[in-house]
Protein backbone atom coordinates (compact mmCIF):
# COMPACT_ATOMS: atom_id res chain seq x y z
CA UNK A 1 0.00 0.00 0.00
CA UNK A 2 2.77 2.30 -0.01
CA UNK A 3 2.66 5.19 -2.56
CA UNK A 4 4.94 8.56 -3.21
CA UNK A 5 3.97 11.75 -2.38
CA UNK A 6 5.30 12.26 -6.29
CA UNK A 7 2.84 9.28 -7.26
CA UNK A 8 -0.10 11.40 -5.68
CA UNK A 9 1.04 14.54 -7.16
CA UNK A 10 0.97 12.80 -10.75
CA UNK A 11 -2.57 11.36 -10.13
CA UNK A 12 -3.81 14.96 -8.80
CA UNK A 13 -2.29 16.50 -11.43
CA UNK A 14 -3.68 14.42 -14.55
CA UNK A 15 -6.65 14.10 -12.84
CA UNK A 16 -7.63 17.50 -12.87
CA UNK A 17 -6.24 17.89 -16.62
CA UNK A 18 -8.90 15.01 -17.49
CA UNK A 19 -11.54 17.03 -15.46
CA UNK A 20 -10.81 20.19 -17.23
CA UNK A 21 -11.80 19.15 -20.40
CA UNK A 22 -15.10 17.16 -19.31
CA UNK A 23 -17.86 17.93 -17.17
CA UNK A 24 -16.40 17.22 -13.53
CA UNK A 25 -19.54 15.97 -12.26
CA UNK A 26 -19.90 12.85 -14.75
CA UNK A 27 -16.67 12.01 -14.17
CA UNK A 28 -15.50 8.94 -12.07
CA UNK A 29 -12.91 10.80 -10.25
CA UNK A 30 -15.03 13.56 -9.00
CA UNK A 31 -17.74 10.92 -7.67
CA UNK A 32 -14.97 9.35 -6.31
CA UNK A 33 -13.48 12.03 -4.76
CA UNK A 34 -16.90 13.64 -3.46
CA UNK A 35 -16.95 9.77 -1.74
CA UNK A 36 -13.52 9.73 -0.57
CA UNK A 37 -12.98 13.39 0.49
CA UNK A 38 -14.28 13.36 4.03
CA UNK A 39 -12.77 9.80 4.73
CA UNK A 40 -10.43 9.24 7.08
CA UNK A 41 -7.46 8.92 4.48
CA UNK A 42 -8.96 10.56 1.19
CA UNK A 43 -5.80 9.81 -0.93
CA UNK A 44 -6.20 5.96 0.26
CA UNK A 45 -9.42 6.12 0.01
CA UNK A 46 -9.46 7.67 -3.94
CA UNK A 47 -6.52 5.40 -4.95
CA UNK A 48 -8.01 2.55 -4.17
CA UNK A 49 -11.37 3.02 -5.70
CA UNK A 50 -10.83 4.73 -8.37
CA UNK A 51 -9.19 1.70 -10.12
CA UNK A 52 -12.52 0.24 -9.78
CA UNK A 53 -14.86 2.66 -10.85
CA UNK A 54 -13.51 3.93 -14.14
CA UNK A 55 -13.71 0.38 -15.19
CA UNK A 56 -17.82 -0.35 -13.75
CA UNK A 57 -20.70 1.35 -16.33
CA UNK A 58 -22.55 3.11 -13.29
CA UNK A 59 -21.59 4.74 -9.45
CA UNK A 60 -22.75 2.88 -6.82
CA UNK A 61 -21.25 3.90 -3.36
CA UNK A 62 -22.20 0.55 -1.99
CA UNK A 63 -20.04 -0.74 -5.43
CA UNK A 64 -17.23 1.99 -3.90
CA UNK A 65 -17.92 0.91 -0.10
CA UNK A 66 -17.30 -3.06 -1.17
CA UNK A 67 -13.72 -2.14 -2.82
CA UNK A 68 -12.44 -0.51 0.60
CA UNK A 69 -13.76 -3.72 2.58
CA UNK A 70 -12.50 -6.35 0.34
CA UNK A 71 -8.66 -4.39 0.58
CA UNK A 72 -9.32 -4.34 4.63
CA UNK A 73 -9.72 -8.35 4.68
CA UNK A 74 -6.41 -8.14 2.07
CA UNK A 75 -4.66 -6.38 4.94
CA UNK A 76 -6.11 -8.25 7.53
CA UNK A 77 -4.53 -11.55 5.75
CA UNK A 78 -1.39 -10.27 5.30
CA UNK A 79 -1.04 -9.44 8.59
CA UNK A 80 -2.37 -12.44 9.69
CA UNK A 81 0.41 -14.32 7.76
CA UNK A 82 2.83 -11.89 9.50
CA UNK A 83 2.15 -12.61 12.59
CA UNK A 84 1.79 -16.51 12.00
CA UNK A 85 5.59 -16.29 10.61
CA UNK A 86 6.82 -14.14 13.74
CA UNK A 87 5.24 -16.85 15.82
CA UNK A 88 7.24 -19.46 14.53
CA UNK A 89 10.48 -17.83 15.88
CA UNK A 90 12.08 -19.97 18.37
CA UNK A 91 14.05 -17.08 19.79
CA UNK A 92 10.82 -15.41 20.57
CA UNK A 93 9.95 -14.16 24.25
CA UNK A 94 7.24 -15.73 26.46
CA UNK A 95 5.65 -12.59 26.49
CA UNK A 96 6.34 -11.94 22.87
CA UNK A 97 4.44 -15.33 22.09
CA UNK A 98 1.61 -13.99 24.40
CA UNK A 99 1.44 -10.96 22.14
CA UNK A 100 1.36 -12.26 19.07
CA UNK A 101 -1.38 -15.23 20.29
CA UNK A 102 -3.65 -11.92 21.44
CA UNK A 103 -3.07 -10.15 17.80
CA UNK A 104 -3.75 -13.99 16.15
CA UNK A 105 -7.05 -14.34 17.88
CA UNK A 106 -7.92 -10.38 17.38
CA UNK A 107 -7.30 -10.72 13.55
CA UNK A 108 -9.41 -14.08 13.24
CA UNK A 109 -11.95 -12.00 15.01
CA UNK A 110 -12.00 -9.25 12.54
CA UNK A 111 -12.22 -11.76 9.80
CA UNK A 112 -15.49 -12.90 11.03
CA UNK A 113 -16.70 -9.21 11.43
CA UNK A 114 -15.73 -8.32 8.13
CA UNK A 115 -17.58 -11.42 6.82
CA UNK A 116 -20.89 -9.96 8.65
CA UNK A 117 -20.19 -6.46 7.39
CA UNK A 118 -19.97 -7.68 3.87
CA UNK A 119 -23.36 -9.30 4.15
CA UNK A 120 -24.71 -6.52 5.00
CA UNK A 121 -23.48 -4.34 2.45
CA UNK A 122 -24.64 -7.34 -0.21
CA UNK A 123 -28.04 -6.35 2.08
CA UNK A 124 -27.71 -2.67 1.12
CA UNK A 125 -27.83 -1.98 5.06
CA UNK A 126 -25.36 0.19 5.68
CA UNK A 127 -26.38 1.01 9.45
CA UNK A 128 -25.98 -2.80 10.52
CA UNK A 129 -22.74 -3.21 8.32
CA UNK A 130 -21.22 -0.20 10.20
CA UNK A 131 -22.40 -1.74 13.16
CA UNK A 132 -20.72 -4.93 12.43
CA UNK A 133 -17.73 -3.47 10.95
CA UNK A 134 -17.02 -0.98 13.86
CA UNK A 135 -15.60 -4.20 15.72
CA UNK A 136 -12.55 -4.48 13.32
CA UNK A 137 -11.17 -1.11 14.72
CA UNK A 138 -11.56 -2.22 18.19
CA UNK A 139 -10.12 -5.79 17.77
CA UNK A 140 -7.08 -3.96 15.82
CA UNK A 141 -6.27 -1.69 19.16
CA UNK A 142 -6.80 -4.59 21.48
CA UNK A 143 -3.63 -5.99 19.52
CA UNK A 144 -1.83 -3.23 18.35
CA UNK A 145 -1.74 -2.28 22.03
CA UNK A 146 0.49 -5.27 22.92
CA UNK A 147 3.73 -3.63 20.85
CA UNK A 148 5.07 -0.41 21.09
CA UNK A 149 7.30 -1.29 17.87
CA UNK A 150 6.97 -3.70 15.29
CA UNK A 151 5.78 -4.50 11.98
CA UNK A 152 2.52 -5.54 13.06
CA UNK A 153 1.94 -1.90 14.51
CA UNK A 154 2.93 -0.49 11.41
CA UNK A 155 0.47 -2.58 9.10
CA UNK A 156 -1.92 -1.71 11.64
CA UNK A 157 -1.75 2.20 11.02
CA UNK A 158 -2.87 0.87 7.22
CA UNK A 159 -5.66 -1.16 8.44
CA UNK A 160 -6.59 1.71 10.79
CA UNK A 161 -7.00 3.96 7.23
CA UNK A 162 -8.29 1.32 5.22
CA UNK A 163 -10.60 0.54 8.02
CA UNK A 164 -11.62 4.51 8.72
CA UNK A 165 -12.38 4.93 5.25
CA UNK A 166 -15.42 2.08 4.96
CA UNK A 167 -16.96 3.37 8.69
CA UNK A 168 -16.84 6.90 6.94
CA UNK A 169 -17.96 5.64 3.63
CA UNK A 170 -20.98 3.58 5.69
CA UNK A 171 -22.11 6.82 7.77
CA UNK A 172 -22.17 8.73 4.57
CA UNK A 173 -24.64 6.33 2.40
CA UNK A 174 -26.44 6.09 5.85
CA UNK A 175 -27.06 9.71 6.45
CA UNK A 176 -27.93 10.42 2.98
CA UNK A 177 -30.58 7.37 3.09
CA UNK A 178 -31.96 8.73 6.33
CA UNK A 179 -31.79 12.14 4.76
CA UNK A 180 -34.20 10.61 1.53
CA UNK A 181 -36.59 8.75 3.91
CA UNK A 182 -37.14 12.23 5.47
CA UNK A 183 -38.01 13.69 1.97
CA UNK A 184 -40.24 10.80 1.93
CA UNK A 185 -38.43 9.72 -1.08
CA UNK A 186 -37.98 5.97 -2.04
CA UNK A 187 -34.34 4.70 -0.71
CA UNK A 188 -32.50 2.40 -2.71
CA UNK A 189 -31.21 4.19 -5.84
CA UNK A 190 -27.26 4.41 -5.52
CA UNK A 191 -26.29 7.57 -3.61
CA UNK A 192 -25.47 10.46 -5.58
CA UNK A 193 -22.65 12.78 -5.28
CA UNK A 194 -22.44 16.87 -3.81
CA UNK A 195 -21.74 19.12 -6.53
CA UNK A 196 -18.61 19.44 -8.19
CA UNK A 197 -17.84 23.12 -7.33
CA UNK A 198 -17.91 22.11 -3.53
CA UNK A 199 -15.89 18.82 -3.86
CA UNK A 200 -13.08 20.69 -6.85
CA UNK A 201 -9.81 18.75 -7.77
CA UNK A 202 -9.85 20.95 -10.56
CA UNK A 203 -10.93 24.00 -12.18
CA UNK A 204 -15.10 23.89 -11.47
CA UNK A 205 -16.80 25.83 -13.95
C1 LIG B 1 -0.95 -8.32 0.58
O1 LIG B 1 0.24 -9.00 0.29
C2 LIG B 1 0.44 -9.24 -1.09
C3 LIG B 1 1.68 -10.10 -1.23
O2 LIG B 1 2.75 -9.54 -0.55
C4 LIG B 1 0.56 -7.89 -1.81
O3 LIG B 1 0.75 -8.08 -3.17
C5 LIG B 1 -0.70 -7.10 -1.57
O4 LIG B 1 -0.60 -5.82 -2.15
C6 LIG B 1 -0.99 -6.97 -0.10
N1 LIG B 1 -2.29 -6.35 0.07
C7 LIG B 1 -2.48 -5.16 0.61
C8 LIG B 1 -3.88 -4.67 0.67
O5 LIG B 1 -1.56 -4.50 1.06
C1 LIG C 1 7.65 -18.98 21.49
O1 LIG C 1 7.06 -19.72 20.41
C2 LIG C 1 7.99 -20.42 19.62
C3 LIG C 1 7.24 -21.04 18.45
O2 LIG C 1 6.17 -21.82 18.88
C4 LIG C 1 8.70 -21.45 20.47
O3 LIG C 1 9.65 -22.15 19.68
C5 LIG C 1 9.39 -20.75 21.64
O4 LIG C 1 9.97 -21.70 22.48
C6 LIG C 1 8.38 -19.91 22.41
N1 LIG C 1 9.09 -19.16 23.43
C7 LIG C 1 8.88 -19.37 24.73
C8 LIG C 1 9.73 -18.60 25.70
O5 LIG C 1 8.04 -20.18 25.13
Amino acid sequence: MAFTLINTLCLFVSFSGLLFHTHAIRTPQARVWALCKPTTNPVVCFKTILPHVITAKKFNAYTALEIEIIITRELVVNTTNLITTLLANPSNSKSLNDSLEICSDQYDNMLDSIKDAMSQVALRNAGEARFKFSAVLSYLSACTDEFDNSPIVKEGKELYDIGGNCLDIMKAIEDRESRLRRRGATVGSPPAVPSPCQNEIGPCS
